[in-house]
């Protein structure tokens, strides 16, 4: 008789829906691949309905709540599709690694605030904590980093790490739509998280990036030191400026090793139509990774939605059902080193810049020196013609690469001098 992995999915939303579709369409060859028969045999959910999609879930063991479900007798290993940093997910995870049981998480969130404590006490019990679908959906670039790229010393990744962001991004631009009528239709099609704020916040993809960063450098998962910024603020007439100046707007999460210490940044940026990272768009990720030998390299996917993170899912359960461990983050848990963050502020690049201008004398010359002030040169200038007389007049500008500290200090300084009429936005330019 073929030996069966027995498996205990806790949450059946979209990913565990997912998982129960894969399984149901490729376990025969999955069991000709891993020499085992992988079998949901019990379950639990915030909803006690018994039929999930296609799945009449009736025959399977009914756990009261997800830390049963992690001890429970029958379970070999648990895949945890709960979400969220805290109990209940915090607590099954850890009876499972506790009760010497594996554990496939999808939570980045769980893993951004607790992936160090976790990984050692997957060690310290000979289990693996696996979480391939905790980043950008169904590209395997966990396994990437951790396992494919062991050989180098990576300096830099980053990426579009947030499916939602980039499926409104894209939709703004090619079809013109709103940012809200867009994110309904990405809830609608089980992009967004529970909570979709956690998505156009900057959030989701700062945990991912923490993720990726501890994957990348051999450190402790650090979430505070990320400087998140999210995508609510980017207006449709940012896109079309962008559009016209030859860019696309990306939120793009990125970590690198400055040579004093890391930095990890998560924000919307312009980046060149036609570069590899821009030609990304709707639900697809990217990760781009520099390492010492391997050079540059990028892996596109689908980032969000059910099958595709389903697959990532199956990754993690068919390394279990072969008896491939590693340590979570590549090296085992009491050897992640300490996170130390990069000074902030220091990003150099180019810069976007919005300005709704008071049409009066002076203005363009008042902005002029307060860039030139801070050494800040002037890559292009847009203007239009108020259509009004009351109105404002739009005023765009790019830069050439320069410290974020010093555009930031003039453009403060640009505020106080009164000419423009709203706050300027800023969006980084980034040259990938
Ligand atoms: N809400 C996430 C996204 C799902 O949009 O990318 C995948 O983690």
């Amino acid at each position: 008789m073929v030996a069966k992995l027995r498996i205990g999915l806790a949450g059946l939303g979209t990913v565990g829906t997912g998982v129960l579709d894969l399984l149901a369409r490729n376990g025969n060859e999955i069991e000709a691949r891993t020499g085992k028969k992988l079998e949901v045999v019990a379950v639990t959910a915030r909803s006690n309905s018994r039929v999930r999609g296609a799945h009449d879930l009736s025959g399977l063991v009914w756990a009261e709540n997800p830390q049963a479900l992690a001890v429970h007798p029958d379970v070999d290993v648990l895949v945890e599709l709960i979400g969220g940093e805290g109990d209940p997910a915090y607590s099954a995870v850890k009876a499972a690694l506790a009760a010497g049981k594996s554990v496939v998480t999808a939570n980045k969130a769980l893993l951004a605030h607790h992936g160090g404590e976790l990984a050692r006490l997957a060690d310290a019990n000979h289990a693996g904590l696996y979480f391939e679908a905790a980043v950008a959906g169904g590209i395997p670039v966990v396994k990437t980093l951790r396992e494919g790229l062991a050989g180098n010393q990576v300096s830099r990744v980053s990426g579009i790490l947030n499916g939602t962001c980039n499926y409104i991004l894209t939709k703004m631009a090619d079809e013109g739509r709103s940012f809200d009528d867009v994110l309904v239709e990405a809830q609608k099609l089980g992009y967004a998280e529970a909570d979709p704020t956690f998505d156009v916040g900057g959030f989701d993809a700062a945990h991912k990036l923490a993720v990726l960063t501890a994957l990348a450098f051999g450190t402790e998962p650090d979430l505070k030191s990320i400087e998140i910024e999210g995508i609510s603020h980017v207006t449709l007439e940012d896109i079309r400026n962008a559009d016209a100046m030859g860019y696309k707007i990306k939120l793009l999460g990125v970590c690198a090793d400055t040579g004093d210490g890391i930095e990890q940044r998560v924000h919307p940026m312009l980046v060149r139509k036609g570069s590899p990272i821009g030609e990304v768009d709707g639900v697809f990720n990217a990760a781009a990774i520099h390492g010492d030998f391997v050079g540059d390299l990028m892996l596109v996917g689908r980032g969000a939605g059910a099958h595709p993170t389903a697959s990532a899912v199956l990754s993690d359960l068919c390394d279990i059902a072969r008896g491939n461990r590693v340590p979570a983050f590549g090296v085992p848990g009491a050897k992640l080193k300490p996170f130390r963050a990069a000074p902030a502020q220091t990003h150099a690049g180019g810069y976007y810049v919005a300005l709704d201008l008071h049409d009066r004398p002076g203005a363009v010359a008042a902005i002029a020196q307060r860039l030139a002030e801070r050494n800040i040169s002037i890559e292009s200038i847009v203007q239009r013609a108020p259509q009004t007389a009351a109105e404002t007049a739009p005023f765009i500008l790019t830069t050439h690469d320069t410290q974020e500290s010093d555009m930031r200090a003039a453009l403060s300084q640009i505020e106080k001098d009164g000419y423009a009429a709203r706050p300027p936005r800023m969006i980084r330019m980034e040259r990938l």
